[in-house]
């Protein structure tokens, strides 16, 4: 569902490209790794350093292409819809095939990766479903994808992704709430089960980071899941 209904900040909306293309420029010095990396790291499910191949669906500026390959991953490809963001990615030189174009069509191979990765890209997607088909589509069987995303009911707090324009002010890029039963059903229709999830809450290092968040404190604000292609489906 449309994000407006529980819109509290009514800043200007921009879309994916415009947003991300404006943000570029000072995304990694504003992104936590308190929201996603945190969580990354708690799994008990993923081997990272047994995967051979890896893709990372809207890789953003490459910092999760980055964090796999510190964790032992081999290879990833990666693939970007804003050309600002995915240029980064490109000069952190730890992707194989780097791409720009819509994660739902990406384009790599089918049945080639140990593990499709899609970060904090959920919100910006207005259905589900063509992820959960596209990660499907890519992992071999056997094969886990993990997706990291800013939480419904942090959203439906009515606090949408932003960031503060050079040209002052804020903006957000436009969002969506996706239900926890919304990703389940997504990924049971694609042949996905679920093996893990993990849910972030604001807590003192958040506070630490953001004095205003104390008015959360307790809430989720991130979650992991880890889903499986089963071994029998193709
Ligand atoms: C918050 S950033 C996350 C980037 C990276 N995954 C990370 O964790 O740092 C969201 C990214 O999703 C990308 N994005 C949003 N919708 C997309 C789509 N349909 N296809 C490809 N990329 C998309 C944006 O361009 C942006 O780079």
């Amino acid at each position: 569902m449309d994000f407006a209904p529980f819109d509290k900040r009514n800043y200007p909306v921009l879309s994916v490209e415009e947003g991300y293309g404006e943000w570029a420029a000072s995304y990694e010095a504003t992104v936590l790794e308190l929201m996603d990396v945190r969580l990354l790291q708690r799994l008990r499910s993923v081997a990272w350093s047994d995967v051979v191949r890896a893709a990372d669906l809207a890789c953003g500026t490459g910092r999760i292409g980055a964090w796999l390959k510190s964790k032992g991953v081999r290879a990833v490809d990666g693939i970007d819809i804003t050309a600002p963001m995915l240029a980064q990615a490109r000069a952190r030189s730890v992707y194989g095939t780097l791409k720009q174009g819509d994660l739902a069509a990406s384009g790599f191979e089918s049945g080639a990766y140990d593990l499709v990765a899609e970060n904090l890209a959920q919100e910006h997607l207005p259905s589900l479903a063509p992820l959960y088909n596209e990660a499907a589509r890519l992992l071999r069987p056997g094969g886990r994808f993990v997706t990291v995303g800013f939480h419904p009911f942090f959203l439906m707090q009515g606090i949408p992704t932003h960031f503060d324009r050079a040209s002052g002010g804020s903006a957000t890029i436009r969002s969506y709430v996706h239900l926890m039963s919304d990703h389940v059903r997504s990924a049971t229709a694609a042949g996905l089960a679920l093996t893990e999830m993990e849910e972030g809450l604001i807590d003192d290092a958040w506070v630490a980071h953001k004095p205003k968040w104390e008015a959360w404190r307790h809430r989720p604000v991130s979650f992991a899941l880890v889903w499986s292609k089963s071994v029998s489906t193709k």
